[in-house]
């Protein structure tokens, strides 16, 4: 287990998060090159990852969910986690670096808990983690995710099905939510790209980053 405490964060912690389809790659990718751009030391990170435990995870999203239990699935996204803040994003944020996040503990707490977990006790296993600053909520209702994802080349077996996804979007708009700054993800990329500027160009400041 990771020993962080936020108060050694001397970076700024930016995560993205929505259903499939809302567009948090784009614009975590925008944001990035946009403080690239402003000459600031950014990083875009993803979850599931490339390393062991995500490519696990793909199998289940490409082959189904047939013999993997919930609670194996559960373990597989923790242990990714852990993996990835140790690695990637604990050695970032000690740097003083921006780091971009797609998808977190709140696709966690949605995706597993559309499984059948407490939602709260998904948050309380992803306690220990570095916690964002800021976290994005790219609105967009299951249905019009999923046919971007379907237009764009076909979805996961194991993690896009419709009555799955519908569950998920309700558990995101449920309680332990709050945090989440919900945009509309069908205004366009520029107008949400902009959207998420406004409110993370505040914060360079704040930290010294400026
Ligand atoms: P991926 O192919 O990376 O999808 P996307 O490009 O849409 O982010 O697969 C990620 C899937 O994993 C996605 O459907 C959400 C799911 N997920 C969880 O179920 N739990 C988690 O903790 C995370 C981070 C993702």
């Amino acid at each position: 287990m990771c020993a962080w405490n936020d108060d050694q964060k001397k970076g700024l912690f930016v995560l993205i998060e929505g259903l499939d389809g809302a567009g948090k790659s784009t614009q975590a990718r925008k944001l990035v090159d946009r403080l690239r751009g402003a000459g600031r030391d950014a990083i875009y990170l993803r979850e599931p990852t490339n390393g062991p435990w995500g490519q696990k995870i793909r199998q289940i999203a490409v082959h189904g969910r047939d013999g993997v239990t919930r609670e194996e699935e559960l373990s597989c996204f923790i242990n990714d986690r852990e993996e990835d803040s140790r690695q990637n994003i604990i050695p970032a944020l000690t740097a003083g670096k921006i780091v971009v996040m797609d998808r977190y503990i709140p696709s966690n707490m949605a995706y597993q808990g559309a499984l059948g977990f407490d939602v709260k006790v998904i948050a309380e296993k992803n306690r220990h983690f570095p916690q964002p600053d800021i976290i994005f909520f790219l609105d967009i209702k299951p249905e019009e995710g999923l046919k971007r994802v379907e237009d764009r080349g076909g979805a996961n077996l194991g993690f896009e099905k419709i009555e799955f996804l519908k569950e998920v979007y309700r558990i995101f708009n449920g309680p332990g939510f709050e945090m989440m700054i919900r945009l509309d993800a069908t205004q366009g990329m520029e107008t949400v790209g902009d959207q998420i500027w406004n409110r993370v160009s505040p914060l360079l400041g704040k930290r010294g980053l400026a």
